[in-house]
């Protein structure tokens, strides 16, 4: 059974997906922990609810992020974790951390990367005017937002669409899309060579797998 640790900031409904395909879809995979830097996170509960460790820690015990992150990667290292799942952690990672878990660590972040890395994505697409918007997994590099894409979904921009409408959209195919890519890694099908992300052994483009 591979062990998968998730780190999040908040309600965690990605989380949530994670653990019903845990249930399901995915077979050889559990969560083992949830680590979130904030104490008030919904998502902790989700956890518990799940039988995984829930575990918060305090940004400011930490005189440094470095110090914080080396106190994260120690715990998560406990549960000897083969996946670490970023599902909305709000925190930017220490080059150490990523270096750290290199190759087996992702996120997902709500734009067609590169588009708009870092926040207010939804606000940025429709200010911009564009046609469409979505979703992408990646693995995770020393780059903000950067690291070579798994999986995108997209949506359409419609004009009465709004932030709120938009995220609702893009956040139903996060929950499709997030449990079927640690599905992949689980079952040994994904790797990160060379700075590319490769599914069955074939590389995937720039915008990886594309989910309608
Ligand atoms: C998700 O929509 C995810 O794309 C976004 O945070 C949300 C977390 O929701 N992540 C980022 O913005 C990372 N840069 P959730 O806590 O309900 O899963």
């Amino acid at each position: 059974m591979k062990s998968v640790v998730v780190l999040i900031s908040g309600n965690g409904t990605n989380l949530q997906a994670i653990l019903d395909a845990c249930d399901t879809s995915i077979k050889d995979g559990k969560v083992t922990a949830v680590f979130s830097n904030k104490a008030t996170a919904y998502g902790l509960e989700r956890a518990k609810k799940a039988g995984a460790d829930a575990v918060f820690i305090d940004p400011k015990a930490f005189d440094t992020r470095d110090a914080f992150d080396r106190s994260l990667m120690e715990q998560i290292d406990e549960h000897t974790p083969d996946l670490i799942v970023l599902a909305g952690y709000m925190r930017i990672l220490s080059g150490e951390f990523v270096r750290h878990y290199l190759g087996r660590m992702i996120n997902i972040h709500p734009s067609l990367l590169p588009k708009y890395p870092g926040l207010n994505t939804y606000q940025r697409a429709i200010h911009a005017g564009d046609e469409e918007h979505g979703t992408s997994v990646h693995f995770v590099t020393e780059q903000l937002d950067g690291g070579p894409v798994i999986m995108q979904a997209r949506i359409p921009i419609l004009d009465e669409d709004t932030v709120e409408s938009l995220t609702k959209k893009v956040q139903e195919k996060e929950h499709i899309i997030y449990p079927l890519v640690v599905q992949w890694f689980v079952e040994n099908r994904l790797e990160m060579k060379e700075g590319k992300a490769f599914l069955d052994g074939e590389p995937l483009g720039m915008n990886g797998f594309i989910k309608r």
